[in-house]
């Protein structure tokens, strides 16, 4: 698949956001190793606090159907600059994705592409615990 068919689903996905809050609509689509793709979008809560970001909602659909290799995410949010994720989805990515791709991108164009490491360049992981 290429880089812009998963942009093309984060924007589907963004379609779907319950951002009644902040307005702020998100998607997201996560490419497993085997090339299927999970897409998830910020789902909002009157308490705020239980808010979910796109990124967690397409990683914990992909987890709980049994994937655990990745290989891209994209991100997809209706600003000119690029809008990476949060700091929670990055330690989230880490555990399960690891050093993968993250193509950022609004409702025009590709807004920038990251290493997650480039992200989140001193993670806290299993390695420390089992030290
Ligand atoms: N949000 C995401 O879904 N992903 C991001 O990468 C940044 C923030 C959501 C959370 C909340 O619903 C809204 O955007 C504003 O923070």
């Amino acid at each position: 698949m290429s880089a812009s068919d998963l942009v093309a689903a984060a924007r589907r996905a963004r379609e779907h956001a319950h951002a009644a809050y902040s307005t702020f609509k998100v998607g997201a689509a996560l490419e497993t190793a085997d090339g299927q793709v999970f897409t998830g979008c910020n789902i909002e809560n009157a308490t705020y606090g239980l808010t979910i970001c796109a990124e967690r909602v397409a990683i914990f659909k992909a987890i709980s159907e049994g994937h655990r290799a990745f290989t891209r995410i994209a991100v997809v949010a209706d600003t000119t600059a690029p809008t990476p994720p949060c700091g929670a989805c990055r330690q989230i990515l880490w555990e399960f994705a690891g050093d993968i791709e993250v193509i950022l991108a609004n409702a025009m164009r590709e807004t920038g592409r990251f290493k997650l490491r480039e992200l989140f360049p001193h993670p806290f992981d299993s390695r420390l615990l089992n030290e």
